[in-house]
């Protein structure tokens, strides 16, 4: 089915200049652009956004670091968007990525891993609906 998901090029890539080569994995894999922008987030923004890991020993650090400069925020749309954009990102870990993935290539650490992307439809939704009106997806 044709799904849409929520990708955010990390501090490391903006800092680097990546935005351009990142955004040509996803095209060339198929998936589309229908929503980007560039932004800070705030510390608010950044300890909502990841909610869910508020508990874990690396909070505090994930989110200085995802405030340490501008993120692009985007919604990605193809078929199977959501387990297709964990395909050309790789592993978390940039260490266990495989070979042509995102992260395998640029990634600097577990933490400065250059993208992030939703890890199911459901948490999708809510992470697109996080950043964009649906007036702002233009598909
Ligand atoms: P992301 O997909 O953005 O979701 C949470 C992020 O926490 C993850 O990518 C990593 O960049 C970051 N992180 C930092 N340390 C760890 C860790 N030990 N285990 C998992 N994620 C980590």
């Amino acid at each position: 089915a044709i799904e849409r998901t929520l990708s955010i090029l990390k501090p490391d890539a903006t800092r680097r200049n990546l935005t351009g080569k990142i955004n040509a994995r996803f095209e060339d894999a198929g998936l589309r652009i229908v929503a980007q922008k560039r932004m800070q987030l705030s510390q608010a923004q950044a300890e909502k956004f990841y909610d869910v890991h508020r508990e874990r020993p690396f909070f505090g650090d994930l989110v200085s670091f995802m405030i340490s400069g501008p993120v692009v925020v985007q919604v990605l749309e193809g078929e199977n968007a959501v387990a297709k954009n964990r395909e050309i990102m790789g592993a978390t870990n940039p260490a266990n990525a495989a070979p042509g993935t995102i992260r395998k290539d640029f990634a600097e650490s577990i933490e400065a891993n250059s993208v992030h992307g939703s890890d199911s439809l459901e948490n999708a939704a809510r992470e697109v609906a996080f950043f964009f009106a649906e007036s702002e997806i233009v598909g």
